[in-house]
């Protein structure tokens, strides 16, 4: 029976860390306060980290306003001619596919009050199968750890080594 913790320790090791792999963020754009006038978006913005395949989404008023994903230019002057894309469900969910810079803009002229946001995506950090395996190897190793670990879970699937390993 004496194993049995330890198997409990290994299994939570790698649930969390399957599930912190696995789950895209949803950035939901100014948070509480949704998609309206008169918040500044480039604080939410700078406040967030995007990684591909995480989904930013939007939500307001549908009667009210929508989301337009343009380039520099439409999001610079509040236009949407030649818009790379449209939602208006009041509840959208837009996947951000690629590492690059994406523009939106509320298309009903509201975009000159403020409801314009530009978000970068970062690409993903590399599979973490091997990393894994060396920051366990290493988990004494202080220095390789804080540029693998991003995300806070990830944090904790590493706290569970010791008790994985059975130091504690
Ligand atoms: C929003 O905040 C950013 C950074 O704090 C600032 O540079 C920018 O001028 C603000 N935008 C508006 C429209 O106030
Ligand atoms: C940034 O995030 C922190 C922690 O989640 C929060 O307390 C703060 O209000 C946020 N700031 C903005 C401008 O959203
Ligand atoms: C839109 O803004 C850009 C700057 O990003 C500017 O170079 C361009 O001339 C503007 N285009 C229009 C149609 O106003
Ligand atoms: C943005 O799209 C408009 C309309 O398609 C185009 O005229 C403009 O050159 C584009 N601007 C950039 C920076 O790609
Ligand atoms: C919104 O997107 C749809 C395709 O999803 C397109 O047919 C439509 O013309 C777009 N509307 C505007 C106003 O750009
Ligand atoms: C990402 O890809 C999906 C599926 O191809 C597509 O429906 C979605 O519109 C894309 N997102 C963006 C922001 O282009
Ligand atoms: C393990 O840590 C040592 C230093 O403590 C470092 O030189 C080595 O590159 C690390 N190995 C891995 C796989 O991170």
């Amino acid at each position: 029976m004496s194993t049995s913790p330890h198997l409990f320790y290994f299994t939570v090791f790698f649930f969390i860390f399957f599930f912190t792999h696995t789950s895209a963020t949803d950035h939901i754009v100014g948070a509480n306060k949704g998609w309206n006038p008169g918040i500044n978006y480039t604080d939410w913005a700078n406040n967030q980290t995007f990684y591909v395949t995480d989904l930013i989404s939007f939500r307001y008023q549908k009667t009210q306003y929508n989301v337009f994903m343009v380039n520099q230019s439409g999001y610079d002057n509040c236009t949407t001619e030649g818009a790379l894309g449209n939602w208006s469900s009041g509840k959208d969910f837009i996947t951000l596919n690629k590492s690059q810079r994406y523009y939106f803009i509320c298309g009903n002229g509201q975009c000159f009050s403020g409801m314009k946001v530009s978000v970068f995506v970062h690409p993903l950090p590399s599979p973490p199968s091997s990393k894994s395996a060396a920051v366990a190897a290493n988990a004494s190793s202080e220095s390789a750890t804080p540029l693998i670990l991003h995300k806070g879970l990830r944090a904790l699937a590493i706290a569970a080594v010791p008790f994985w390993i059975g130091w504690i």
